[in-house]
């Protein structure tokens, strides 16, 4: 009794707070009718959130955009997720939104993602911590970290995962893997094994907690989240604890721990342990998904398109013949793929992992001959503009060839972002076409593969292959003259 109780109160104070909310944003409307963006608040309470969501479940969701582009134009109003939100698909106001984060905009998430990040996950801080922390994690990624450190780590672990290949294999699990165990590399320098293996299940948990945002207090999923959450921010916060005091005993190890640690006593006060196990939380759910995602779709995308993926095998051939026995890629090898680079740009602006980024207006701002009001939400979509004729020609299918001519674009350079842009910009943005550039190579020379069944991409609630892209796989040699 008391469990249904509970939750009409819920709902109606639901329905309650939604129609106060509606009855303010049409007040707005009706106030400021010729200056906010044209569009629809949909229905009641979701708004048009189920349009959003059924478009995004299909292999093309892009009639979502275009319908109402082509109805109102590169900024629209819409209502999604519990709030009207204004949309853009404009790639001057997407960079006026990146560039301005901090004074006009800031970034937003729903309360039930915070809970899982943790208050100081750097997604979610602001201010002077956040550049901090920004500038702290590039220092941790940045091209001669990759050269130097890096490289070696990612060659090494994708060897070894490629090395357990035999018959069906699921790729999108593989990548997987692959990144985890080379994100907790970078941040605490473990080698994959048991305690990796346990800490990469309760993460898993973590990340499918993200999956249930729209009603996260009646989902089951969302509750066990939160609890792996704290078992996985458990076992971080002993790993710090320990490598402090192996700190004072004077030993040092060359990761992102020991860079956060040395962070201590800068201006503003050292990082609290409760302060780096947010950030190392964090980071594994910004580095990890992302890169193994858009490692499985390079491969889609290369199976779909022969021509291309032949073309990217002579490049890759040709290093692996010149280097003769020696498996290690060095960063003149990484350094030496142009047509790769032009295939990671390709599957970045069709993939659209991130397709877009959500800001609240942190005042009143005029834009293109609208006004955002303040408290608005607004959502920077890099879909729209990645796939939009305009900027680039025949913008849906997969050609990286276009990258060879002036850097892909038809217009202006500024419309591809799929790393975001400002202050917020992504750091991982070179170390992920490292890891795919390496993936690539190892692959390609050492298999030939085919889709074991159909599989479809779908793009809510994150971009993925349905059934994680099962592919059958045989090992191949370059230096076998009677084979292929
Ligand atoms: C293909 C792979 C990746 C894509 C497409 C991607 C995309 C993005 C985008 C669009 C943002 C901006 C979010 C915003 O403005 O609100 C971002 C932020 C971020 N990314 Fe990535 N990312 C990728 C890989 C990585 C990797 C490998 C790392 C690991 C270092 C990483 C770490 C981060 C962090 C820490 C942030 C937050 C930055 C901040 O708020 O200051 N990402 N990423
Ligand atoms: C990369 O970061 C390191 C510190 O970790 C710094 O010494 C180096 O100058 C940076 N390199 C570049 C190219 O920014
Ligand atoms: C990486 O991690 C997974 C799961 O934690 C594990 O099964 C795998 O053996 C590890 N090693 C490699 C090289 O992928
Ligand atoms: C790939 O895109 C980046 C921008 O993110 C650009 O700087 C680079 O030149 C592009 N690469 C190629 C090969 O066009």
């Amino acid at each position: 009794m008391d469990t249904i109780n509970n939750l009409f109160i819920c709902l109606f104070l639901s329905v309650f707070t939604f129609l106060l909310l509606r009855a303010v944003a049409a007040a707005h409307l009706r106030r400021r009718k010729t200056r906010l963006p044209p569009g629809t608040l949909g229905l009641p309470f979701i708004g048009e959130t189920l349009q959003l969501i059924s478009a995004y479940k299909t292999e093309n969701p892009e009639p979502f955009i275009d319908d109402r582009v082509s109805k109102y134009g590169n900024i629209f109003t819409t209502h999604v997720f519990g709030e009207p939100t204004v949309f853009s698909a404009d790639p001057e106001t997407n960079r006026f939104i990146l560039q301005n984060e901090g004074r006009l905009f800031e970034s937003s998430y729903p309360g039930s993602i915070q809970n899982l990040l943790g208050r100081y996950s750097l997604l979610l801080m602001r201010g002077t911590l956040h550049k901090r922390m920004h500038s702290l994690t590039m220092s941790f990624a940045n091209s001669s970290i990759l050269k130097d450190h890096l490289l070696a780590d990612i060659d090494r672990l994708v060897r070894l995962n490629l090395d357990s290949w035999t018959g069906r294999v699921f790729l999108m699990e593989e990548a997987k893997k692959i990144t985890f165990n080379l994100t907790v590399k970078q941040l605490m320098s473990f080698d994959p094994c048991e305690w990796t293996e346990k800490l990469m299940k309760e993460y898993m948990l973590v990340i499918e907690g993200f999956f249930s945002i729209p009603l996260p207090i009646f989902s089951s999923t969302y509750r066990k989240a939160i609890q792996a959450r704290r078992k996985v921010a458990e076992a971080l916060g002993l790993v710090v604890r320990e490598r402090r005091k192996e700190r004072e005993g004077g030993e040092r190890k060359n990761d992102m721990l020991e860079a956060l640690f040395e962070g201590d006593g800068v201006e503003g006060g050292g990082f609290s342990d409760e302060e780096i196990v947010d950030f190392m939380l964090a980071l594994l759910v910004a580095g990890y998904d992302t890169t193994s995602t858009i490692m499985t779709l390079a491969v889609k995308f290369l199976t779909e398109t022969p021509h291309a993926l032949s073309h990217l095998k002579e490049e890759h051939e040709e290093i692996r013949l010149r280097k003769g026995e020696v498996e290690s890629l060095q960063w003149e090898d990484y350094k030496s793929m142009p047509f790769t680079q032009c295939v990671v740009n390709e599957t970045l602006r069709i993939a659209n992992i991130i397709s877009g980024v959500f800001r609240r207006a942190m005042t009143d701002i005029n834009i293109k001959g609208y006004t955002i009001p303040k408290g608005w939400k607004v959502f920077a979509s890099f879909r729209a503009v990645h796939l939009d004729h305009e900027h680039f020609k025949d913008a849906r299918s997969f050609d990286p060839w276009r990258w060879q001519s002036n850097a892909g674009s038809t217009s202006s350079p500024n419309v591809f972002t799929p790393f975001g842009g400002g202050p917020r910009r992504c750091p991982g943005y070179e170390l992920a076409r490292v890891e795919l550039s390496v993936f690539l190579h190892h692959l390609i020379t050492r298999f030939s593969w085919v889709p074991a069944e159909p599989d479809k991409l779908i793009f809510f609630p994150t971009t993925r292959m349905q059934k994680r892209y099962p592919i059958i796989v045989q090992r191949r040699s370059l230096f076998d003259p009677c084979k292929e």
